[in-house]
């Protein structure tokens, strides 16, 4: 397969994280036989410095163009503070996820065996723990109406959600369930929110088509408790942008660290894929950036060109990066390998595959895996 793919490493340890899933990707169009072309372009606070927008235009045209995007990290600490800052380095990822229309964010939380003692949470917790959260990406408070008043006292941000935009990421999430454990959990505020009741119906409508699935509505605070109570209790949680954000940073404690966790952005004509951690500046140029959340967004790259094969091949050979404990520091305070090291262990494996025929493939798969 030829593929053109942007390549957007952005701020922080972007760079470094998506240097390692490039290799990756590398070392899987060679023994796979595919044609991957990367086209680089600039993003957030650096291309603030160099052209004073977050997403230049020569930036979102090389995006729309290509086949899919591998982001790497947003955000610097010099924004961060400056509440008087016009323009910031995320605005261009939001940008962009708006004008390529990434409607659905998804983001798969499990506990690999491997790592099961570098969580935070009890074993007898989290063991089991696989699901997946479909983030609405492009609607809600994030994007409504912002407001400041003259005298700078008084603000408001609109969450605002149509019908329309409900259904469409509430169907990718009921067709996921569908191939998983098939049961979707809408999470919300109906108790409160106007936007969070007309998710309910619309939501509960679009249930009735789907009877092999059952759907439970939780009020995001008791989610965000029951997350950390018993999380192998999800399937497909389902929810809007802001709840998404930080359901799903709650969810990565769980593994045992943010930096596994990668996600998929995806829109009816375009896919953007990143890890969910953010630019991690204290660790820029350090060499300890994990970068497994961005290789694993390779997977999900793959599979979402349904390179089932290809995306496996990157899933065991990060399997087999945690089981021989060769790791960043975040999951090993004593681990004497950097960045560079993980990313070529992973990619080398790629290359190796054949080599280990004692490895079960067929339960391996990113988004419905149960046994790995
Ligand atoms: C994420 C990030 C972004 C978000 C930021 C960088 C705008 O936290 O992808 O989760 O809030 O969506
Ligand atoms: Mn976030």
């Amino acid at each position: 397969m030829n593929l053109t793919i942007a390549l957007l490493p952005g701020d922080g340890i972007g760079p470094e994280v998506s240097a390692q899933a490039v290799k990756c990707l590398r070392a899987v169009e060679e023994i796979f036989g595919h044609q991957f072309k990367f086209i680089e372009g600039v993003v957030g606070a650096k291309a603030i410095d160099k052209t004073g927008n977050p997403l230049p235009d020569s930036t979102l045209k090389l995006c729309k163009e290509a086949d899919a995007v591998l982001f790497g990290a947003i955000g610097d600490p010099k924004y961060d503070n400056d509440p008087d800052a016009k323009i910031r380095p995320e605005q261009g990822l939001l940008k962009l996820r708006k004008e390529l229309e990434l409607f659905s964010n998804i983001r798969p939380v499990k506990v690999f065996p491997t790592l099961i003692d570098k969580s935070p949470l009890k074993k007898k917790i989290i063991r089991g723990t696989d699901f997946v959260i479909y983030r609405e990406l492009i609607g809600g408070i994030y994007f409504g109406e912002k407001h400041l008043s003259k005298d700078g006292t008084v603000a408001s941000d609109l969450c605002t959600y149509s019908e329309a935009e409900i259904s469409r990421i509430a169907h990718m999430a009921f067709k996921a369930a569908k191939t998983r454990r098939k049961k979707v959990t809408l999470v919300d505020k109906a108790n409160v929110l106007e936007s969070s009741r007309l998710w309910r119906k619309v939501v509960s409508k679009i249930g009735e088509s789907y009877p092999e699935v059952a759907l439970e509505f939780l009020f995001i605070d008791n989610a965000a408790m029951q997350l950390i109570l018993n999380p192998s209790q999800f399937d497909v949680i389902l929810t809007e942008n802001m709840f998404g954000d930080i359901l799903s940073d709650e969810g990565s404690v769980i593994g045992g660290s943010i930096g596994l966790l990668p996600s998929a952005s995806v829109g009816e004509s375009h896919a953007l894929f990143e890890p969910i951690h953010g630019s991690y500046p204290q660790a820029k140029d350090k060499d300890i950036a994990n970068p497994i959340a961005s290789i694993l967004s390779t997977a999900m790259l793959l599979d979402h060109f349904k390179l089932d094969e290809e995306s496996k091949a990157v899933v065991i050979a990060v399997l087999k990066s945690m089981k021989n404990d060769i790791v960043t520091p975040d999951l090993d305070k004593n681990s004497k390998y950097g960045t560079n090291d993980v990313g070529d262990f992973i990619s080398s494996n790629i290359r190796e595959l054949d080599d280990h025929p004692t490895i079960n493939r067929e339960n391996i798969w990113l988004g419905k895996s149960t046994i790995i």
